[in-house]
């Protein structure tokens, strides 16, 4: 049985909600599948002060007492998760983006490796492409295994056609994830991920001191000295690339304090 936990930041039970539910009775078709619907405007979530206690110091220090911790131990307990979200003037809504400044630390300390990710947009009409390139941007970026979101579009009452398009879209969608999701996997990262993380492992190894958070954190996971977050086999040109970001990282850190 897998765990699919999703995470809607529309405040009513209409478009984003309907797409959502199609999505998973979809993936019940293909398996079994248990699943939580998480209306995020039915939970406390403060927003961001910006005051960084919790990149520095730890997530604990933040000043905001709200359900954060509820939802992400819902994602710890989750195989599969699903942020879904109406397009509002080109954007996520703000309680989406409220929830994912919530989880800012976690792009600092990734930690849903092997989780299975994906993104679902409602809009009227236009936009909401960019918004989902930019979800599972965000997906990646917490360590999440992302399978390509989708969005979906309709005036209100929607037409038949409309339906059966949207329906389609979201029935690919669901076997793309229900794909990943019976076989977490722990990818090669791409060239960009690979970068990604040995800059940042280098500024935190550089330019941090070790009672910081992001130190700790990565001295306890041993990232300091793996060649990715989890073990994976780099191939040849991959190792020189990481080694290639290593050193410039070294020198953009060592000018910029010179
Ligand atoms: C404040 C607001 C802003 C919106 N901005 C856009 C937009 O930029 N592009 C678009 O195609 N639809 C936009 N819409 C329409 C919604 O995306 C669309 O109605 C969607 O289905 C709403 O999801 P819901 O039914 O789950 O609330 C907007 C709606 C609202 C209320």
């Amino acid at each position: 049985m897998k765990r699919v936990t999703t995470f809607v930041g529309s405040a009513r039970k209409k478009g984003t909600y309907n797409a959502v539910c199609q999505f998973l009775k979809d993936l019940q078709l293909l398996g079994e599948v248990e699943f939580e619907i998480i209306p995020l405007s039915d939970y406390r979530l403060g927003t961001c002060r910006g005051c960084q206690l919790c990149f520095d110091k730890g997530e604990e220090f933040c000043p905001l007492k709200d359900d954060r911790d509820m939802l992400i131990d819902k994602i710890m307990a989750s195989d599969g998760v699903v942020f879904a979200s109406p397009n509002y003037s080109f954007q996520v809504s703000a309680i989406m983006k409220i929830f994912l400044d919530r989880l800012g630390f976690v792009f600092h300390r990734p930690r849903f490796f092997g989780k299975t990710f994906t993104s679902i947009i409602a809009q009227g009409i236009y936009g909401g492409g960019k918004i989902v390139r930019y979800l599972d941007f965000v997906g990646n970026g917490l360590g999440f295994n992302t399978v390509k979101g989708s969005c979906v579009t309709a005036l209100q009452p929607m037409t038949e056609k409309e339906k059966e398009k949207i329906d389609k879209v979201l029935a690919r969608q669901s076997r793309r994830f229900y794909e990943r999701l019976v076989n977490p996997t722990y990818p090669v990262p791409t060239l960009f991920r690979l970068m990604a993380f040995r800059m940042a492992r280098t500024s935190i190894r550089l330019e941090l001191d070790e009672n910081s958070r992001d130190y700790a954190y990565y001295k306890d996971k041993g990232w300091f000295e793996s060649d990715y977050y989890y073990p994976t086999r780099l191939g040849a040109l991959k190792k020189a690339a990481g080694s290639l970001f290593d050193s410039i990282q070294t020198k953009r850190t060592r000018s910029r304090h010179s």
